[in-house]
């Protein structure tokens, strides 16, 4: 196959500046003020977000990826040959090339990305690099249920879902297992979800992940603020607020907050927002799940394990889930 015989159209259902509008003017008229995270990832948020997972401090990034090496081919026999592959969030694309060297005869990749311009770069170079692969990039939300792409003359063994990252901590417990039973549901019976999740640890450790010292996680966090401004007509201040991430011990997770300096009124399309001295806008969780606790939430979800493994720090650790519907 050539270049363009494997890179299938893109299928376009990126988030429309009303529903970022109104998901802003939702989350600022809460108490206490919220983001969804989602948004983070404009082309400048992506950028940052590249940055930070490779900063020495943010290691889950680097975990992830030397446990996806050294297991490339157990999860391989784990998925078998000829597999569709999904991959949620795909960002750079740098993880599947992991799994891709290893795959036997792997059929298509499906990247699935809210970030348009990020997954077409991404999806282009892959399609270079991997010749035989058929890649059929999907710009969505995968929050939300979205159809896979129809590819003529494709009869994968297996779908295979990818979500690598630990991404999976960016919702709730229950919408994890919701994003879960909507996955089988969208890759059908006898599949597979190939998961990365976070492990609880030293607070300090996870601290120095999410509030780095070359300060690029608060110009990430930052930057939603600045897409607002740019998106939104809006008038925020950044100088105004300050970066602060907290480990929220009882419910397991991180939390990033943007900390509003001192009493301000911002002005969002149209509408005004008041602040108070030290008010926070929580921007995002990231959850951390021991094993046990991931395991009972994949089961919740109608997931039976078929493997985990975690790297010799027990910083990460990487799950093979089969769909086998409600116990
Ligand atoms: C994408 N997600 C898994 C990252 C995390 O660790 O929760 C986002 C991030 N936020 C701050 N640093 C990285």
């Amino acid at each position: 196959m050539n270049f363009a015989t494997a890179l299938q159209g893109l299928q376009d259902l990126e988030p429309t500046v009303e529903e970022f509008r109104d998901a802003v003017f939702r989350g600022l008229g809460n108490m206490p003020k919220t983001l969804p995270c989602k948004f983070f990832y404009d082309a400048q948020g992506s950028r940052l977000f590249d940055r930070i997972c490779e900063l020495p401090e943010y290691y889950p990034t680097r975990t992830e990826c030397a446990l996806l090496a050294a297991r490339a081919e157990d999860i391989a026999a784990c998925v078998g040959p000829q597999v569709e592959l999904i991959e949620f969030g795909s960002g750079a694309g740098v993880k599947i090339r992991l799994l891709l060297a290893a795959l036997i005869d792997p059929a298509a990749y499906v990247p699935v990305d809210i970030s348009r311009d990020h997954l077409m770069l991404a999806a282009g170079t892959l399609a270079r690099d991997f010749p035989d692969l058929r890649v059929a990039p999907v710009c969505a939300d995968y929050s939300n249920p979205f159809a896979l792409p129809h590819l003529p003359g494709l009869f994968p063994e297996r779908r295979v879902g990818f979500f690598p990252g630990s991404t999976i901590g960016n919702f709730t417990p229950e919408e994890a297992t919701d994003f879960l039973r909507g996955a089988a549901r969208l890759l059908g019976p006898g599949s597979m979800m190939i998961v990365g999740v976070d492990l609880p640890k030293d607070p300090a450790i996870l601290h120095a992940a999410y509030d780095d010292p070359a300060g690029v996680t608060a110009a990430f966090n930052l930057n939603l603020l600045r897409r607002i401004n740019r998106e939104l007509d809006a008038d925020f201040d950044i100088g105004a607020f300050a970066h602060e991430a907290r480990w929220n011990r009882p419910a397991s997770r991180v939390e990033m907050h943007l900390i509003s300096r001192t009493a301000q009124t911002v002005r969002v399309g149209g509408r005004r927002f008041d602040f108070r001295t030290g008010e926070s806008i929580h921007t995002e969780n990231s959850y951390k799940f021991g094993i046990d606790a991931f395991a009972r939430l994949a089961r919740a979800a109608g997931y039976a394990k078929v493997a985990t493994w975690t790297d010799p720090a027990a910083l990460f650790s990487v799950h093979v889930l089969e769909a086998v519907g409600p116990s």
